[in-house]
């Protein structure tokens, strides 16, 4: 995770037990490059918040289509997109479309910015040999 990324990464990360690795952060937004030269062999995840809260960092999708390629396949990318209905329309693009091309993106939005509905929690429970 990036240096000045949504403060839940490490707290989430430690609880389940895993290791963080803080890259520094580049004009306070995520470090992609770095980011990627920092993928250890243990790695099993990386946290990219985008746009990043609290910075309000915001990574334009070819940079993270390219970044996407290059991590390797078995570490997920959870690319949290909490605050993409906020974008202009304009700078909005949806990496959705990016999901049978990369199988380890993980995309998670909430209705708690854009319909204000911070109680409300929904989810798919992930079914595959690891979580069963
Ligand atoms: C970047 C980011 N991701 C995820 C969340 C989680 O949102 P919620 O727990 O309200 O669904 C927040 C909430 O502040 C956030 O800022």
């Amino acid at each position: 995770m990036s240096q000045y990324a949504f403060a839940v990464y490490p707290i989430s990360t430690t609880a389940a037990g895993a290791r963080c690795i803080v890259v520094p952060a580049l004009d306070y937004g995520h470090d992609l490059a770095a980011m990627a030269a920092a993928i250890e062999a243990t790695t099993r995840l990386v946290w990219i918040a985008n746009p990043n809260n609290p910075t309000g960092n915001f990574l334009p999708y070819p940079q993270l289509k390219s970044f996407m390629a290059e991590v390797p396949k078995d570490v997920a990318v959870v690319l949290d997109e909490a605050y993409n209905e906020y974008l202009p329309p304009h700078m909005r693009d949806d990496a959705t479309h990016w999901l049978n091309e990369f199988p380890n993106l993980i995309i998670t939005r909430t209705f708690s910015k854009i319909y204000g509905l911070a109680g409300l929690r929904g989810g798919i429970r992930c079914r595959c040999a690891r979580c069963r």
